[in-house]
Formats: structure tokens, sequence, C-alpha cells
């Protein structure tokens, strides 16, 4: 059977670049440029996003498009003895971080649905904590399931599985075409919203203000790279199986640029929106920003929330965009990571499409239950803490180094030039093949210390 492809470029576009636009860009990155230097973090990021983001980007998406095979056949293509684990090791950290991403986008619905029901709540770490999560003491005390969230999350998985069982063209493309741009008419009016209130602007001043004094400090290099890998989506396969459906004529280069910067740019967008807010509520509350800022779960599910419940009029039609927002942002990613392990299925056990997403589907929300229980964000948190930043950087080290050294790094050089007027040439090849490698393992020896100390 002919391989099934993107039915426009577009399509392809926005489909990858809703892989990559998720959480991290709205909790992770806003929080990371406040805390480390503000507009001067900026200088790390852009010089991450060339050396390790933008390289590796177009080292998937040539090794999808050259061997039109998802991540383990990609690699088996190569012809390397033993490779073809290397894109199995990616999938099933893919698989992973899906078991509990479908969980997040699970508790956003189930906070959209409350306040859209009952309004804002008067506590709001207990409305998460207790009334959502029903969370128990301890990740020895799972205590049964938070009904509300195993029902959210069943109703998640549903959705993703309709897009992936769809196909590529019918599915993923159609409902991209959808999500992004209601994704990036919504965050505009959520940034609006956020700089014209009161305080709005002194948000921005904590968001950006550059402190280059930072710069020497080598931590914040290495946080802006670890951001940009998790931030593009790569090392789970995602961009290789994507790219497997382009037409013959697609121009590496150039796709990878586009993704990579509208990534960026959402990112930039999205801390408008929060810091803007943030800044609201620490100017009415009359507290220093220290005490209102916060990133990760704490932001999306306590503050944010909180500060819109501030705001005279209209605060719980912006929380309810807010969360509508984080669950598209969601499963465009969610879909791209189900798509991921779903062709590889395909590839390795050569079965149809529907039987593929159908297994990886209930085994996914079978592994998944654990977060479902009263005891699940403790679990989720230990899982998250190495997959989301330990796996992909041993599959991206992996991935570059099969590929550009003991492969055919010059024939991918060749294969990247032919298709595009910007001529990368040998510099690619230099930059993804010592530079990346090198700057990911710095990246993993220091966690390493970190966690070790
Ligand atoms: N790129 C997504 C984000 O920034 C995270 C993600 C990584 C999603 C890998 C899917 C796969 O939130
Ligand atoms: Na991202």
């Amino acid at each position: 059977m002919a391989r099934e492809m993107w039915g426009t470029k577009l399509g392809f576009i926005l489909a990858a670049v809703g892989s990559a636009i998720g959480l991290g860009n709205i909790w992770r990155f806003p929080y990371m440029t406040y805390s480390n230097g503000g507009g001067a973090f900026l200088i790390p990021y852009f010089t991450a996003l060339i050396l390790v983001g933008i390289t590796v980007m177009m080292l998937e998406l040539v090794l999808g498009h050259s061997t039109k095979g998802s991540a383990p056949l990609a690699l088996k293509r190569l012809k390397a003895k033993g490779s073809e684990w290397i894109g199995w090791l990616g999938v099933m950290a893919g698989f992973v971080i899906l078991t509990y991403y479908m969980i997040i986008i699970g508790w956003g619905a189930v906070y959209l649905l409350k306040i859209l029901l009952g309004g804002f709540p008067t506590d709001f770490e207990g409305f998460f904590f207790n009334d959502i999560l029903e969370l128990s003491a301890g990740p020895g005390v799972l205590g049964g399931f938070s009904v509300s969230v195993l029902i959210a999350v069943v109703a998640v998985w549903l959705i993703n599985f309709i897009i992936v069982n769809s196909g590529v063209k019918e599915g993923l493309e159609k409902t991209m075409k959808v999500f992004m741009p209601i994704l990036f008419v919504l965050i505009l009016a959520l940034v609006i919203r956020g700089v014209t209130l009161v305080g709005g602007m002194e948000g921005i001043e904590w968001y950006l203000t550059p402190d280059f004094s930072k710069l020497t400090d080598v931590q914040i290099w290495i946080d802006a790279c670890g951001q940009v890998f998790f931030s593009l989506s790569l090392g789970f396969g995602i961009m290789i199986a994507y790219s497997s459906y382009l037409p013959k004529k697609s121009d590496i280069t150039r796709n990878a640029f586009i993704i990579s910067l509208m990534d960026s740019g959402f990112s930039f967008l999205a801390g408008f929106a929060v810091f803007g807010t943030l800044g609201y509520m620490a100017v009415s509350k009359g507290v220093p920003f220290e005490e209102v800022v916060a990133q990760s779960i704490g932001l999306a599910f306590i503050v944010f929330p909180q500060a819109l419940s501030l705001m005279p009029v209209g605060g719980e039609i912006l929380a309810a965009v807010f969360f509508f927002c984080l669950i598209i942002a969601g499963i465009s990613s969610s879909a791209s990571l189900l798509e991921s392990v779903t062709s590889s299925v395909m590839d390795k056990f050569n079965v149809s499409r529907r039987k593929a997403v159908v297994a990886v589907t209930i085994c996914g929300l079978l592994c998944g239950l654990i977060y479902t229980t009263k005891g699940g964000l403790y679990w989720l948190d230990i899982v998250d803490y190495f997959f989301s930043k330990y796996m992909l950087l041993i599959v991206g080290i992996l991935e570059v180094l099969v590929a550009i050294w003991i492969c055919k790094g010059d024939k991918l050089v060749t294969y990247i030039d032919s298709r595009s007027e910007l001529k990368i040439g040998k510099l690619w090849k230099y930059v993804v093949g010592i530079i990346a490698p090198l700057i990911l393992l710095v990246i993993l020896a220091q966690y390493t210390l970190t966690f070790l100390s």
C-alpha cells in the first residue's frame, strides 16, 4: 500500500507546529525567561535554537523524508547495524510521555467544565488538589480513582483516537488546520487582555527586563538547550514520522526554520499573556511579584485562574479561553505522539492504521490509569522527571551519532541541499554531528549530577 501523504505543505507545517506548541510553551518558557535574565535569556535561547534546535529538527526531517519511514524504520533503513532500536527507544519514550500528557489535558478539561458549570472556586489550591485530583497523602496511597479525571482522560483519549484513526490527511491535517488558527487567535486575545490590565505592563517588565549579568551562569545556557529540545518535540520520532508523509519535493531546511521559529514565536507571545495577567494580580493584591509568579502545574491550575478571578468582569470567560487553549495545544501534541507510536507499529508489523491505533490506545489508556488514581500526581511527577528530561537527550545523541557518523552524513547533506535554495552544506553536518551531541551530553551530565547531589 502506498504511504499516506499530507494534502498540502501548509497542512504538514501546521501539524508539526501543533506538535511543537504545547504545555511547554505556555507554562515553562515564560517562567524560564523571567528567572533566567528576562530579555537577556533570548540570547542563550536563540543560540540553542540554532545549535541544537533547528539542526536536529533538520536531521529528523531528512531522516523521515529520505527513508519514508517512522523512526525505527527510518534508522533501520540507514543500514547501521542495530540502529533500529534507537528509533524504538525514542518511540517508547514518546509512548510514556503520551500516557501522562493525556492526563494533564484531562485535568484541563475537568477544570474547564467546573468553571463553566460552577464558576470560580474560592480556594484555588483546594479546588485543584482536593476537588479535581482528590490527591492522596503520597505515592504509596493510590486510594482509588478520581472519577472525574478518569472520565475526562477516557474522553481525551477518544478524541486523539479519532484524529489518528482518521489518517494523516483526513485526521491530523484537517484537525490542525482548525486547531492552530483558533489557538493563535485565542492566545492573542489573552495577550491583549493581559497587557491592558492594570499592572499588565509591570508584569511584562518582570518578564523581559534584561539582566545580562545572568549570562555568565552556565546553567542558563543548559536550561535554554533543554527547553529548546523539548519544545520542538525532538527525540520522540514525531518529526521523523511527520516528514515521512511529505511529497518528494520538500524543502527540509525551510520547513525546519519555519516550524522552529513558529514554536519560539508562540512561546514568546504566551509570555505576554502569562506575565501581563500575573502583573495584574501582583498589583491588585499589592504584593511583590515574587509572591505570585509560578510555573508548570501551579501556574496553569492555580495561579493563572486565580489571577483572572480577581477581575471585576469577564474573568470566567478568560479562564475558559485559557483552559480551552491548554486543551487544544495539548491535543495537537498528544495526537503527534500517538501518531509517532502508531506509525512505528504500522511500519514494523505491517498492520492497518486502525489495528495499530486501537492497540496503542488500549495500551496507553491502561498504562496511564495509575495517574488517574488519587496518588496519580506523585507518579506523574516522578515519570515526567526522567522522561521529559533524560530520555529525549539520550535518543537525540544516539540519533545524531548514528545518522551523521556511522551512516551517511554526506549523503544527507546532499539530499537536503538539493531540495533547498538555502545551501547549508557541510556546516550543518559539523554543527549537528559534533556541537549538538556535545551540548546534549553536557546537559545530560549536568542533570545527572544535580540528581545525584
Ligand atoms: N513540544 C511540546 C511542548 O512544548 C512537548 C512535547 C514533547 C509534546 C514531545 C509532544 C512530544 O509542550
Ligand atoms: Na513547544
